[in-house]
């Protein structure tokens, strides 16, 4: 039993019963190079795995969650929840020096503890990568959930976690794997971009490389599934494959008034449950 540890904008936990319908039925190892909060990696629990993010400071929370969950734990049982202790440990991240110097296992702490006391459980940095989510006020934050470190430690113990680009994933794809592409959007208009997530955005040059990594799966026999935006952008650049239409709640960031549903396209490179 193990759900993911942390909040994530753009967190698919809406749609996993649409995800889990279009993916394969069957295949070797699976991939997910934009993890994020992992809310389908979690929810699959399947145990060879790759996973990846850009985000280091997110891609250090799963090593320590798979190597430390006994020290993280500890560390995470120190924490307070007031506003005073809150912005003191926001801190840590305007002084570099002192920033490098914290501990793996602290700087994993430091994420979780800031993840469920902070505004709408959200991660955002700012242009220096420095956090930037204020106190959230909540009266008990479960930042020291031991069990569930405990069983998505057991869970990570096979999978390689791995942090870059995510073209990073592309020695390790093989004949009859699976990836799961669940990358920043392209924005519905120029208001609506979320680019919190790293120090750097996410352009159409990178969407672009993403469809030549989706070619290049397809082309060696593997499976790929790629979330992203109802667009004509997307619609275009995978018009050679197929584009299913789903329903998911609408982003926290859309500035969009009125509350509901938006389409979202789910992209695959296969018959839904007709594998290859
Ligand atoms: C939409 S979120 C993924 C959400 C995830 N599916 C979940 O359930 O929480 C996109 C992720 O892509 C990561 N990212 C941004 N640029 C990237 C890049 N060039 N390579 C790999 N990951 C990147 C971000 O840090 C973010 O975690």
């Amino acid at each position: 039993m193990c759900k993911p540890v942390i909040k994530w904008v753009g967190g698919k936990r809406q749609l996993l019963n649409e995800l889990k319908k279009y993916m394969p039925k069957n295949f070797n190892t699976y991939f997910e190079p934009f993890i994020g909060g992992g809310a389908l990696f979690f929810d699959l629990k399947i145990k060879k795995s790759f996973i990846n993010d850009y985000n280091s400071e997110l891609t250090n929370l799963y090593e320590i969650i798979k190597n430390k969950p006994n020290e993280l734990i500890k560390d995470l049982e120190k924490h307070q929840n007031n506003s005073e202790y809150f912005y003191k440990t926001r801190e840590l991240d305007r002084t570099p020096e002192k920033y490098k110097r914290l501990s793996k296992v602290k700087k994993a702490s430091r994420f979780i503890y800031l993840n469920k006391t902070g505004f709408n459980g959200l991660y955002r940095v700012n242009r220096s990568g420095q956090f930037n989510v204020p106190f959230g006020k909540y009266k008990n934050p479960n930042y020291a959930d031991s069990d569930n470190i405990l069983a998505c430690s057991e869970l990570l113990h096979d999978t390689t976690i791995l942090n870059g680009d995510f073209e990073i994933i592309k020695k390790h794809i093989q004949k009859g794997d699976f990836v799961y592409f669940d990358p920043p959007y392209v924005p519905l208009n120029e208001t609506s971009s979320f680019t919190g997530y790293t120090d750097k955005g996410f352009d159409e040059d990178m969407q672009f490389r993403l469809k030549e990594l989706c070619d290049y799966i397809n082309s060696i026999g593997a499976y790929f599934m790629l979330s992203n935006s109802y667009t004509k952008y997307i619609e275009n650049l995978y018009k050679e494959y197929n584009l299913i239409t789903v329903q998911a709640n609408r982003a926290l960031n859309c500035k969009a008034t009125g509350r509901g549903k938006i389409n979202e396209y789910i992209v695959i490179n296969y018959e839904i449950n007709k594998e290859k």
